[in-house]
């Protein structure tokens, strides 16, 4: 049995912070990925690699354990965590491939827990659509992470481009809007828990000064969303920049941010900010006609690629075998677990292979059966717990996909 599955990273377009305040946020699917492939283990051991981040890894999955072979941990505990959720144990081999620059602040984290578990489901036959997903996935990474907004999680899951309104509810923007945008990259960390403390302390030694700012944010956002939708381009371009001012203001911008954002416009970027928590991390620039130009100013100092939005979510499909019958015992326990709710019918079933030997249906009978069976006996959804999380996560253990040391007075 082999399945493989894939999920976009994001970039927050508006409201990075303020979203954190209950304002609105909208955010994009990017054109790099997180792609997890999975297959039957002939030894008993369940390993885990990734060549594009140089580790390689043996899995207790059962104690959310690893024995490390070569390179850093970091990125191993979400799959740790989608594996304790979503799997039988019976052991597997895990293949991570990524193009995501990792602890950026372009969701490489939900990228790589959305595919590891629309993997996981796939190799179970488990029937599963995007809200389900995109749900379990911001659990992993709450799990993980501790404070996590479910922004990246729902991006990478439905791609496109999205709108968070102020109840936490998601809207796709469906636009034509499709210029070309690029996205710097610094060689810092920026941590997200420490910005969006930063943020909290600000506010409340200055209520009177930063809430507006906040609430400035938010009508931004919804000023930006009409203009995207009408597909007025100048207008992004501007709110993008006075959304970078205002993010400055609060403290969670960076001179290696400053230079890529300056360096932007100065290439012929209509619009420049910060994307996602600041302190380190990225930079999007709104650049018709001058993706070129804008990517290769940046690239002088830091990392960069162009990207449009992608509207790819989610996909996985099975490229071999055609269910996992060995492990259909542990199959059932897994099912069992994943609640009535989760296993509804639902035509929105994530980019369901063609391949009819993996047939949708039989997955859908087998579930319906299922949740006859055992209507009243199951009533968590993965039976997970979150005081079960003893991990800690690090940003700082994360790599980056530029090393080198910037000296910026230059
Ligand atoms: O840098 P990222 O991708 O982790 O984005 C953080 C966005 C914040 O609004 C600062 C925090 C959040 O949880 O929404």
């Amino acid at each position: 049995m082999e399945v493989i599955a894939s999920a976009p990273g994001k970039t927050i377009l508006f409201g990075e912070h303020s979203v954190v305040y209950s304002e609105p946020a909208i955010a994009a699917a990017v054109n790099k990925r997180a792609t997890v492939r999975i297959e039957t283990s002939k030894n008993n051991k369940t390993t885990l690699k990734s060549k594009d981040l140089g580790f390689e890894a043996e899995l207790d999955t059962k104690n959310k354990k690893y024995s490390l072979k070569k390179g850093k941990p970091g990125i191993i505990r979400y799959i740790l965590e989608a594996l304790y959720m979503a799997h039988d144990h019976s052991p597997i081999n895990i293949d991570l491939s990524i193009d995501i620059p990792i602890g950026s602040g372009l969701g490489s984290s939900a990228a790589v827990t959305v595919a590891t578990l629309a993997a996981l489901y796939r190799y179970h036959n488990i029937h599963f659509n995007k809200k389900t997903l995109a749900e379990k996935a911001h659990k992993v990474e709450y799990l993980v992470q501790g404070e996590a907004s479910p922004l990246d999680t729902l991006v990478s899951t439905y791609g496109g481009l999205i709108y968070l309104n102020r109840k936490k509810q998601l809207q796709k923007i469906r636009t034509n809007f499709n210029y070309p945008f690029v996205i710097g990259v610094t060689s810092k960390y920026g941590s997200t828990s420490k910005m969006v403390a930063n943020v909290k302390k600000l506010k409340q030694k200055y209520p009177k000064i930063v809430n507006p700012i906040i609430k400035s944010m938010g009508e931004l956002t919804d000023e930006a969303k009409r203009a995207i939708e009408a597909g007025d381009v100048n207008k992004v371009g501007t709110l993008m920049n006075i959304n970078h001012g205002l993010l400055d203001s609060i403290g969670v911008n960076t001179k290696e941010l400053s230079r890529m954002v300056y360096i932007a416009r100065g290439a012929g970027a209509i619009g420049s900010k910060i994307t996602g928590a600041g302190g380190g991390g990225s930079i999007i620039a709104l650049c018709p006609n001058k993706d070129s130009e804008v990517s290769k100013a940046i690239s002088t100092y830091d990392s960069s690629f162009k990207f449009r939005f992608s509207r790819k979510g989610v996909s996985s499909k099975v490229i071999h075998g055609s269910s996992h019958r060995k492990h259909k015992k542990q199959n059932n326990t897994l099912k069992n677990k994943h609640n009535k709710h989760n296993i509804k019918k639902s035509n929105k079933s994530v980019n369901l292979s063609k391949n009819k030997k993996n047939s949708l249906y039989k997955s859908k009978s087998n579930n319906q059966k299922h949740k006859r069976k055992n209507k009243s006996k199951y009533s968590e959804a993965d039976g997970v717990k979150i005081d079960d999380n003893k991990l800690i996560f690090k940003k700082k253990s994360f790599k980056t996909i530029n090393n080198n040391k910037i000296d910026y007075s230059r």
